[in-house]
């Protein structure tokens, strides 16, 4: 490589080394190599480090390495290069919000609140902070009232990459928590105006265009009523696995942790996630498991689960929206005491034991149960029946 022969003459040129590095980076993303990928990441790093490097360069440089590091997967890296330069530059606002993205991308998001907290010293008007700090407030904290101030300050602004469904997402879910329900709906309205969610209903972030959008579906009039035959016919059998594990010690029942509950308790035992079978709670659910692996869009569907669900009395589930368009949900009842109701959009519904309800839960859904014993269903997702083989095969699971 010509960079090579003229380091030797210049070994301490920035530019050179920076040069080097966007060669090598080129190369990469043609090659798709993560051989070159690395000695891209280790030129920009080299430049960083030359000799009377020009402080415009030393950021380009750092920005690009620390966007390819976690490219390549080491978002730990990243962020602890991010760091450095920030405290190199500490009124360099860009440089303060991508430390908190790479945070948030590794899980870290009480550090990242802090140095958001930060960035917004130094800028008290970046849209780009207020909104991740309100998602973390709202998501991990569940402060409503000054993530609802932070969101709608910070999509106000309309920065760059600040019109995104996630932030008016959480904005509308917050403002309708705290009874805020014309806000919230004002804030649906807005994100639809923006084409980021299908309807003021339908707000799942990850669709595929053109699909069938309804709340509720009849199932005999789609073409898996054979598979909701097959769930109806085995009913009792599937009941009986359930209550086998229901009163067990470790029955693999978890409780739900999305934070989608008011109250009470709810708990689900997963047996398919992302079209693949779970197999140690298979283990325990063999003949259910048995079932579902004959119906063949639920076992295979990459966009869903499979799954008991078990509510108690005096549960309230807070009106929320499925992450895709891409499949519809079975509910077959299995214990359907009085008082438990699931509302998808505009209509109320209630369970019946050993029949098969179907909805798309890419609606906003609240759920209720005021009885006074549990109640129990098996979820089963379906792919959206007019998606293609080939749609099937390359989406990315969920
Ligand atoms: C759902 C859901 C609650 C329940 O299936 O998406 O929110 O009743 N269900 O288990
Ligand atoms: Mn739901």
């Amino acid at each position: 490589m010509k960079y090579e022969e003229l380091l030797q003459t210049y070994p301490e040129s920035p530019r050179l080394h920076y040069a080097k590095a966007q060669a090598l980076d080129s190369l990469a993303e043609s090659q798709r190599s993560n051989k070159h990928l690395e000695e891209a990441i280790a030129a920009y790093q080299r430049t960083m480090s030359s000799k009377n490097v020009p402080e415009k360069l030393y950021l380009l440089a750092g920005k690009r390495a620390a966007d390819r590091l976690r490219f390549r997967g080491f978002s730990g890296k990243s962020v602890k290069l991010l760091t450095e330069m920030a405290e190199k530059f500490p009124l360099d606002i860009d440089l303060k919000n991508q430390v908190a993205i790479g945070y948030l991308l590794i899980g870290q998001n009480q550090l990242a609140k802090k140095v958001l907290l930060e960035a917004l010293k130094v800028a008290p008007d970046s849209g780009f902070a207020k909104v991740h700090l309100g998602f973390i407030l709202k998501t991990d904290e569940s402060n409503y009232e000054d993530s609802i101030k932070y969101l709608s300050e910070g999509i106000a602004t309309r920065e760059t990459g600040v019109i995104d469904g996630r932030f008016y997402f959480h904005l509308g879910d917050a403002l309708h928590r705290i009874g805020k329900k014309q806000e919230a709906l004002k804030v649906y309205e807005d994100a639809v105006k923006e084409g980021l969610f299908l309807s003021v209903y339908q707000r799942s972030l990850y669709n595929v265009d053109n699909l069938t959008g309804k709340p509720w579906w009849n199932p005999q009039s789609t073409r898996y009523a054979p598979d909701f035959k097959i769930l109806e016919k085995n009913w009792i059998t599937i009941r009986d696995e359930a209550l086998s594990l229901i009163n067990e010690k470790y029955s693999g029942f978890m409780p739900e942790t999305e934070g989608l509950q008011e109250k009470g308790v709810w708990k689900q035992l997963e047996l398919f996630s992302r079209g693949r079978k779970i197999e140690k709670n298979c283990l325990k659910a063999p003949k259910t498991c048995t079932v579902i692996s004959q119906i063949h869009d639920a076992a295979s569907c990459k966009r869903g689960q499979v799954k008991f669900s078990i509510m108690h009395p005096g549960t309230h589930v807070w009106a929320h929206t499925g992450p895709t368009n891409c499949r519809l949900r079975a509910h077959l009842g299995l214990i359907i005491p009085e008082g438990a109701s699931i509302r998808v959009a505009d209509e109320t519904r209630k369970w019946e034991e050993g029949r098969v309800i179907l909805f798309d839960d890419s609606f906003e859904h609240e759920v209720w149960h005021n009885g006074s014993t549990y109640r129990l269903v098996l979820i089963i997702d379906f792919w959206h029946p007019e998606l293609s083989i080939y749609q099937k095969r390359s989406l990315t699971p969920i």
